[in-house]
């Protein structure tokens, strides 16, 4: 039998328990090679469907199909042995019914080995919430500013700037604890308004462009490594590899132009013929 005892993975469980404790750390990932250099230092890794604009360089989310979530999620999964992995729901894929929602989150799950999935919306997604958990399958919810209804609100807008705005985004985060989520996303709500429904509800609060005093916080690994060329304006740049990336791309035009790459001792010598 090897010594070695495989390294086990964060649960959905150890996740909720986390609830006013040491702050969850996460990350969305796309890609198995940028997850396995994260996967130590995070608690969860979403793959988010903003892998439409970051992947795909589409405008919005709404263009991003199940089998694209289901390709990089097995990707995230596969370069990955710590962190929990939650897939993303894409639009459409959930909304219409919870029978339709089961359906295809048990798709995700099967396919990619992800432990949970992420759905956007409040009150009104909590029967689908409610029958996915009872079925066995983890959600994580996700309000406040929610990108798929992106045409509805008009644009990427913050939530709860007026104080009258506060009762219903309070519901929603009420409303999805309820119903059994293990945690919800908060995106883009107003400080105050985040930090209250923090100490409301019973579930993890996972703020994203909304306050230091939710339960942890989540990030768009390209925006915090400084590869999207418009982050918002929440977004710290921890690496600056965008212009390292342009860097190296300048020496290497110039490294072949210049024919001194590859190095002589970089190259393939003939094989030595029996004479
Ligand atoms: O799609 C995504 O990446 C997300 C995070 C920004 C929370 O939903």
């Amino acid at each position: 039998m090897s010594v070695h005892s495989k390294i086990k993975r964060i649960t959905v469980p150890e996740i909720r328990a986390r609830k006013g404790g040491e702050p969850i750390v996460s990350l969305t990932a796309y890609h198995a090679h940028t997850a396995r250099y994260v996967d130590p230092y995070v608690d969860f890794l979403l793959v988010g469907d903003s892998l439409g604009m970051v992947m795909y360089g589409m405008e919005t989310t709404l263009g991003v199909t199940l089998d694209m979530m289901i390709a990089h999620g097995s990707a995230v999964v596969r370069g990955t042995e710590r962190a929990l992995v939650v897939v993303d729901m894409s639009f459409g894929s959930y909304e219409e019914s919870p029978e339709i929602a089961f359906r295809n989150a048990v798709r995700v799950m099967k396919e990619t080995g992800c432990a949970a999935v992420k759905m956007e919306g409040g009150a009104r997604l909590a029967p689908t919430i409610r029958y996915l958990v009872d079925r066995g399958i983890p959600v994580m919810a996700h309000i406040g500013l929610t990108p798929q209804s992106v045409q509805v609100m008009g644009g990427f807008k913050a939530q709860g700037r007026e104080t009258d705005e506060w009762a219903s985004i309070e519901a929603d985060a009420q409303a999805v604890s309820e119903a059994g989520a293990f945690a919800v996303v908060v995106e883009g709500v107003a400080e105050p308004l985040a930090a209250k429904i923090t100490a409301q509800i019973d579930i993890p609060t996972i703020g994203i462009g909304a306050s230091p005093e939710c339960d942890g916080q989540i990030l768009v690994l390209e925006d915090m490594l400084g590869l999207s060329p418009k982050p918002p304006k929440f977004v710290r740049e921890f690496a600056t590899l965008g212009a390292q990336i342009a860097g190296a791309a300048e020496a290497y035009a110039r490294a072949v132009r210049d024919r001194s790459f590859p190095a002589a001792e970089h190259t393939y010598s003939m094989k030595k013929q029996n004479s």
